[in-house]
């Protein structure tokens, strides 16, 4: 297993704000690895460290097991696709994404090859003339990626590049990247707030905040076993039950977490808890309904194809499956 980007006990410190604060992690060679956080939880600037516009405060970052800091930042197999793509609006698009191979002295007739191969792979051939002016947002970003690829870099760093594109565009472009990255076999470390498409997208999530690194896995397990509250409201629509509320119910009395869709409604007073429902709102695939108990409200989420949903104050039982409910550490 060859490692492609590793972080030693990693800090980044800007005066008194720990933008990244001792982070380790590693991201294994044709690896699509996500890092999902809140905004200002420290993703962009661990981008920067492996690209080198950074260096670390304290600790290493390694790339194909070589400590970063003795290679200079052009000399990285790595590049970026950034938010805002970044290309130059007076060159077409063509020299947009002949430009690196333009910089490291390719000449003229082989790096238009080059660029027609890359603007053809990411479905924009015959756009070459156009000025970025004249592209639709998705192409801009699809520009922006094979401005990256033309390099051939081993690593391909992306920071939110689908955040400015459109909910429909996005899934498109979702599942465009991850085709790609599958081709290529190209480690891709993406960055982004939206839950969903880290989830969807990679093979590893790290989830970041503060600076720091709350839980690491594979999307699977983030998902169905946060480690802390903070993971499990950040990453999805698990219910957060209190020590006192998981004790009532028969658990282990302390902070746990239980997914929405795992609740089943039963008539009370069976179930492990009982309350009246507040809310139910209609979504499509099914219903989410909201049932008050004391001072606090779960989430039920019943697929469409179960009987119809309770009606707004109805008194109703919720059960779970015993390993449904999973304990959480305290947030750090
Ligand atoms: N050059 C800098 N100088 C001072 N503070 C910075 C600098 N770069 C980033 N920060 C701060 O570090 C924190 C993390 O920033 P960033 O890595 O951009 O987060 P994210 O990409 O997750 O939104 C933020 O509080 C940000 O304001
Ligand atoms: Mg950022």
């Amino acid at each position: 297993m060859t490692l492609a980007v590793e972080f030693d006990h990693v800090s980044r410190h800007f005066g008194a704000v720990r933008a990244v604060d001792d982070v380790s992690l590693a991201v294994e060679e044709g690896c699509f690895f996500a890092m999902l956080g809140p905004s200002g939880s420290g993703k962009t600037t661990c981008l920067r460290l492996i690209s080198g516009f950074e260096r670390p405060t304290a600790g290493h970052v390694r790339i194909f097991g070589q400590n970063s800091e003795t290679i200079p930042p052009n000399r990285r197999p790595v590049n970026t696709v950034f938010q805002d793509y970044a290309l130059f609006p007076h060159l077409s698009v063509r020299e947009n994404v002949a430009y690196g191979p333009k910089m490291a002295g390719v000449d003229r007739r082989r790096r238009e090859a080059a660029a027609e191969e890359m603007l053809a792979l990411v479905k924009l051939e015959g756009y070459g003339d156009r000025k970025p002016a004249a592209l639709s947002g998705g192409q801009r970003q699809r520009v922006a990626l094979a401005r990256a690829l033309v390099n051939r870099p081993r690593v391909l760093l992306l920071d939110e590049p689908l955040g400015a594109l459109d909910l429909k565009l996005r899934e498109a472009m979702q599942e465009e990247l991850k085709t790609l990255q599958q081709s290529l076999g190209i480690t891709f470390v993406f960055v982004t707030h939206d839950q969903g498409e880290a989830l969807s997208m990679a093979d590893r999530v790290a989830v970041f905040n503060h600076g720091r690194i709350v839980q690491h896995g594979t999307p699977q397990e983030v998902y169905e076993r946060p480690r802390t509250r903070f993971v499990a409201d950040f990453v999805g629509s698990a219910n957060v039950l209190s020590p006192e509320l998981s004790a009532r119910a028969g658990g282990p009395g302390r902070w746990a977490s239980l997914r929405a869709e795992s609740i089943r409604l039963v008539a009370p007073p069976s179930g492990r808890l009982s309350g009246t429902v507040r809310t139910v709102r209609y979504l499509g695939a099914g219903h989410r309904v909201s049932v008050s108990i004391g001072g606090d409200d779960l989430v039920v989420i019943l697929p469409a194809a179960t009987a119809p949903p309770p009606a707004t104050g109805t008194e109703v039982g919720l059960d779970w499956a015993a390993e449904a409910l999973h304990e959480m550490e305290p947030d750090a």
